[in-house]
């Protein structure tokens, strides 16, 4: 990283969240966190006890109009992120906004261009593409340890926070289609997704989606805030070897399998099946949302492309915009 003066930042967005990132980029040495806005006066009441060195408005325009600031951070409800991020971008601060970047491909492109035109760092918080279990396994697939990777399922299930204006795919999947598409390194063809809502009327509890890829990689996701179990477990089939991330382990984040099948060569057209050796690969514990926000730090202070730029962003809001079409799509055809 740079050693220029200190990026100062502002979060936007007092919630569940925000204080999150607020706290992580209070941390680093090579950022002020100068701003903290919130609309609601007792986020902000809430927050101003903990970040007391910061300025406190409940109004995003305070914190556009002070030249100072060089970075503004987005934690608002997803609805409103392709608006807020592209007012940032217009008054020329750098833009780092949740997850995902937009409600629509359209939404998004429009911010993407404008980051782009701008010569502004714009990158979204797909945490999960921080997080050490994720790159190293993103590491042994890449290496071709595991083979050409078969199908990938992942399970992000828990007994959540229900919210009215996203449904599990948005607030859910939205991490687990990035992992998916950094994985594959191609985007699906096909997106097909069902689910139900059951505590409010049209926002899907509980989503089941399956993406097919141009390669022949499919991929199976299971979202949903409804349910007894906590799980946040990605696992990955390859031709050789086969590999999970269990992010509620605390010692064996990742764990790699020597199974598969081996052709038999006394038999032709035979397969025996291997159960060999299965290992844990060490996997550092560094905080996820503090690499993150480094990451967004040192990418504006160096002028580098961050992991989880606009481009990538938008490549998850096309997937996530077609699997709500397809959710769409039975929904409409329970009704008739
Ligand atoms: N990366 C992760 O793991 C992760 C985890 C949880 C939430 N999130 C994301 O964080 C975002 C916020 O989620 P949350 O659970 O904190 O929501 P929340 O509803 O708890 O908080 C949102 C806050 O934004 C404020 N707000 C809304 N519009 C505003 C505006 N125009 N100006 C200023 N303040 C405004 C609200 O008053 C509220 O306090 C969402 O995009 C969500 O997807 C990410």
């Amino acid at each position: 990283m740079s050693s220029l003066a200190p990026l100062r930042v502002g979060v936007v967005g007092l919630g569940h969240w925000g204080p999150n990132l607020a706290r992580n980029f209070d941390r680093l040495p090579e950022a002020d966190l100068t701003w903290i806005c919130d609309a609601s006066e007792e986020a902000r009441d809430r927050s101003a006890v903990s970040f007391p060195e910061a300025r406190v408005s409940g109004e995003l325009d305070e914190l556009l109009a002070d030249p100072e600031l060089d970075a503004v951070v987005i934690a608002t409800p997803v609805p409103t992120h392709a608006g807020l991020a592209g007012q940032v971008i217009a008054a020329g601060k750098h833009c780092f906004v949740e997850k995902p970047l937009a409600q629509s491909a359209l939404e998004a492109e429009a911010v993407v261009t404008a980051a782009r035109d701008a010569g502004l760092v714009l990158m979204v918080g797909h945490l999960l593409e921080y997080h050490p279990g994720i790159v190293r396994l993103k590491e042994l697939a890449d290496s071709g340890e595991l083979g050409e990777i078969h199908y990938i399922y992942g399970n992000r299930l828990n007994l959540g926070k229900l919210r009215a204006e996203e449904n599990a795919l948005w607030s859910l999947g939205a991490h687990d289609v990035s992992v998916l598409l950094g994985l594959a390194g191609e985007e699906p063809t096909d997106c097909t997704a069902m689910g139900e809502s059951y505590m409010r009327e049209g926002v899907e509890d509980v989503v089941f989606c399956y993406l097919r890829f141009p390669s022949g990689l499919a991929a199976h996701l299971h979202l949903s805030w409804l349910d007894p179990h906590k799980e946040r477990r990605f696992t990955v089939v390859g031709s050789r070897k086969m590999a999970t991330f269990d992010d509620m382990e605390v010692e064996r984040k990742l764990t790699v399998y020597d199974k598969g099948f081996d052709e038999d060569f006394s038999s032709y057209g035979e397969y025996i099946a291997r159960s060999g050796d299965s290992w844990s690969p060490r996997v550092p514990n560094d905080e996820p949302l503090l690499l993150e926000c480094g990451h967004f730090v040192g990418c504006v202070l160096d002028g580098a492309i961050p992991r989880s730029d606009g481009e990538s962003g938008l490549r998850v809001v096309r997937v996530l915009e077609d699997l709500q079409r397809s959710l769409d799509r039975g929904r409409s055809a329970q009704a008739v």
